[in-house]
């Protein structure tokens, strides 16, 4: 509880305040992977600050069930941010008061997304393109929520359209408390480096707290890029799949990994049920990905359907080191 409420305060000191974090390190939003389960095993490891996958404002304001089982979350994670992507002002604004009825510790604003399906109805990172909109959306969202709003941005669309000193500006004078910049421009996707130094330049500018964002791959370059940029804290996303050692900085042994997967497996089943097993396979190659010996049975790990299956697979990861 103490540590929940430092670093609670912590966070609510930098949203509101621009003072740091407890610890500088962010699970990134993740569509598919940052569900409760693995946000309250990221926050236990030491993250300080998780963020939902992004959630559709038009299926919370039509209150579609399977939209709102991606805002469940528990007291554990917190603090906790709920990520909302959308192109409608109005249709924003409403899920955002929709949202804060649940509680979260920010509602955050998806301005970076480029999958197909976001990306070409005219949200996520096509914003970019649009800062009239970015503007009246965000201020929609600021209107609509009781908790403070964030928002995560790319670059901007691409290398002739880098508007990031604009939108940062459009998305201040609209009320948003904090800025994640993935340092990628939309049609770079995942392609090319993030560019730290456009990163470092926003938060020299920006008079809201900055998060930077972009391939950190493990937990000391994350405190590099941390003290090299300035920013408030640094997000980290596809390294910390199937490693959350990545935010404590723990170097786990195979019996660690061993029984963070069952940890893991077994929040799963409590939370989706049955279901939760094969969600599971995505995580459980990832983290056996660096143990040794272990690439063999990589197969057989992602074919098993029962609990008691895996189990048996992994006692033989633990036998075999
Ligand atoms: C599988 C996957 C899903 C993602 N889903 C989201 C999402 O829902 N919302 C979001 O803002 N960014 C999303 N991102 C982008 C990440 O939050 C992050 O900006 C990006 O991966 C760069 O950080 P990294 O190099 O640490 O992975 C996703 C990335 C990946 C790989």
């Amino acid at each position: 509880m103490y540590r929940y409420n430092t670093v609670f305060r912590n966070i609510k000191m930098l949203i509101l305040e621009n003072i740091d974090l407890a610890s500088p390190l962010v699970l990134a939003p993740m569509a598919g992977y940052t569900d409760a389960p693995f946000r309250r095993i990221a926050r236990r490891h030491g993250a300080a600050l998780v963020f939902s996958e992004l959630v559709s404002a038009e299926g919370i304001v039509r209150r579609d069930r399977k939209t709102a089982g991606y805002t469940r979350f528990t007291d554990d994670e917190r603090p906790l941010g709920i990520q909302l992507f959308g192109m409608e002002p109005a249709v924003m604004g409403e899920a955002a008061r929709i949202v804060s009825e649940l509680g979260p510790d920010i509602i955050d604003i998806n301005m970076g997304c480029c999958a197909p399906k976001v990306c070409h109805n005219g949200s996520g990172a096509s914003l970019l393109r649009d800062p009239a909109l970015t503007g009246r959306i965000a201020a929609a969202v600021v209107a609509g929520a009781s908790v403070p709003v964030s928002a995560k941005i790319r670059l901007g669309w691409d290398a002739e359209s880098r508007t990031y000193r604009e939108l940062v500006r459009i998305l201040e004078d609209a009320g948003v408390r904090m800025i994640t910049v993935h340092g990628r421009t939309a049609s770079q996707r995942f392609g090319g480096i993030a560019d730290w130094d456009a990163i470092r330049e926003i938060r020299e500018n920006a008079s809201v707290p900055v998060i930077g964002n972009g391939d950190i791959a493990t937990h000391a370059q994350a405190l590099e890029r941390h003290a090299a940029s300035g920013c408030a804290a640094v997000m980290i996303g596809r390294a910390a799949v199937g490693n959350p050692w990545i935010f404590s900085g723990g170097s786990p042994s195979v019996g660690d990994i061993v029984a963070q997967i069952m940890e893991h497996l077994d929040a799963m089943i409590d939370w989706y049920g049955e279901y939760g097993i094969i969600l599971m396979r995505k995580h459980i190659v990832k983290y056996v990905h660096h143990v040794k010996n272990a690439s063999k049975l990589r197969n057989e790990l992602v074919h098993a359907t029962r609990r008691d299956e895996i189990i048996s697979i992994l006692a033989r990861i633990s036998d075999d080191g």
